[in-house]
């Protein structure tokens, strides 16, 4: 195959003890971002991804061609093509899996659910199937979501907090990887750590994600929809800054313990653990657009609207005292800077007019 051929023959080097890690949704924002920091500290990298089209693949393509530049190679596959990913981890002895692939966004369930069935769980279960029988086994580091606290508005939300009230089928499968990789690290002894990110944002984001179509539409001059609970009350969003988010990443595989496997001879069992990765200050969404109002130079069209039962949850807020204390995380980027820096990078990636077309040709890495 010519990913084969490509892996081979590029160096994807490892510094002395470093690490080899396959990224998975390596074309998505989180993934590509991840990417970027572990090889430029020197890590190896190889992604995958299925460039599907849940949003635009040309934003995918582009992340692509940067990562290319600094020679990162992704293998267009999916996760549910077991062959793959046996031949995968042939080719390369991963010590790490950063497994960030999935069907994201609460509202697009609705309509859409059998798509977060196939990438969420039988794509999570296919990839720990092979890496359970890869000896020695890699590391796993995966994205679960901040969705998996449901209907909870106690706050800050800890790991231990109830979890049973998921309001969409995308935190409902999110919360099942959870329980999955519970299964896998007791029968297997892989080694899990579930990252819970808080509504990440920045540049190379989601064009389906609220910050940046609020972004696009009042470039526009098209009116915005901003929900308010059934009560009344304003919905608020732990915002998380991408690059908070990266070092949240690259901390929990620093820390990750090697997996036991099942034969073992390490006593007791490979690690499982669970982490809240966000920015410990949820703001409300008519905040996040008076923000964005002033950055463009725009006042919005806002209708505001009571919430439908569409997936979304009311609140979110992130106590990181554990990821604190066992990998040193400590978001440092507050909501204004962080949007400061996405629309620059809009600016610069769609132009100011914002015509989609032609000018995605013109990025830079710059942000
Ligand atoms: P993204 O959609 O930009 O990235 C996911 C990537 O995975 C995409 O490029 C997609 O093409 C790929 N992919 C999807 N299904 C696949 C499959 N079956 N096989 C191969 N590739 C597949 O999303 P993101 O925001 O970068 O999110 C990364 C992870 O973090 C996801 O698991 C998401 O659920 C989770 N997460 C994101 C946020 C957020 O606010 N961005 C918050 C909580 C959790
Ligand atoms: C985001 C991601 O989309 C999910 O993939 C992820 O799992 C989740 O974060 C998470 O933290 O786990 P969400 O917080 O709903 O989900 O992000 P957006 O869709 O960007 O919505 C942000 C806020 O804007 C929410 O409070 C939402 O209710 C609100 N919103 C959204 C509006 O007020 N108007 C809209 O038209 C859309």
């Amino acid at each position: 195959a010519a990913w084969e051929k490509q892996v081979r023959h590029s160096s994807t080097p490892r510094r002395v003890n470093g690490f080899s890690v396959l990224v998975t949704g390596a074309a998505g924002f989180i993934g590509s971002h991840c990417s970027l920091a572990l090889k430029k500290r020197g890590d190896g990298v190889l992604g995958l991804d299925n460039f599907n089209d849940y949003y635009d693949p040309s934003l995918k393509r582009a992340r692509q061609n940067l990562l290319s530049k600094h020679q990162i190679f992704i293998v267009e596959g999916d996760l549910n093509d077991g062959p793959l990913l046996t031949k995968l981890f042939d080719v390369v002895p991963f010590t790490h899996v950063l497994h960030l692939a999935a069907q994201a966004g609460v509202r697009y369930a609705l309509q859409n659910p059998q798509s977060y069935v196939k990438s969420n769980i039988a794509g999570f279960v296919n990839l720990l199937e092979v890496a359970k029988a890869v000896n020695p086994q890699p590391a796993i580091v995966w994205a679960s979501s901040s969705s998996v606290y449901g209907l909870n508005t106690e706050n800050p939300f800890s790991e231990r907090d109830r979890t049973d009230r998921p309001a969409s089928l995308y935190a409902a499968t999110k919360k099942a990887g959870e329980e999955i990789a519970h299964t896998y690290n007791h029968i297997y002894g892989l080694s899990l750590t579930g990252l819970r990110f808080f509504t990440v944002y920045g540049p190379w984001g989601r064009p389906d994600m609220a910050y940046f179509f609020f972004t696009k539409d009042i470039l526009q001059g098209k009116p915005i929809d901003i929900y308010r609970t059934q009560d009344q009350t304003a919905v608020a969003r732990d915002f998380t800054y991408i690059d908070d988010v990266v070092k949240g990443c690259l901390g929990a595989l620093d820390t990750a313990e090697k997996s036991t496997g099942s034969g073992g001879k390490k006593k007791g069992p490979a690690q499982l653990r669970v982490y809240n990765l966000g920015n410990t200050s949820p703001v409300p969404v008519g905040r996040l657009v008076s923000i964005l109002e002033g950055l463009l130079n725009t006042k919005a069209k806002k209708h505001v609207i009571t919430l439908p039962r569409n997936g979304d949850v009311p609140y979110t807020h992130a106590n990181v005292t554990l990821a604190y204390k066992d990998f040193g995380y400590k978001p440092t980027t507050d909501l204004a800077s962080g949007l400061r820096k996405f629309v620059k990078w809009y600016v610069n990636y769609f132009g100011i007019e914002s015509k989609h077309s032609k000018e995605t040709q013109h990025f830079d890495e710059s942000s």
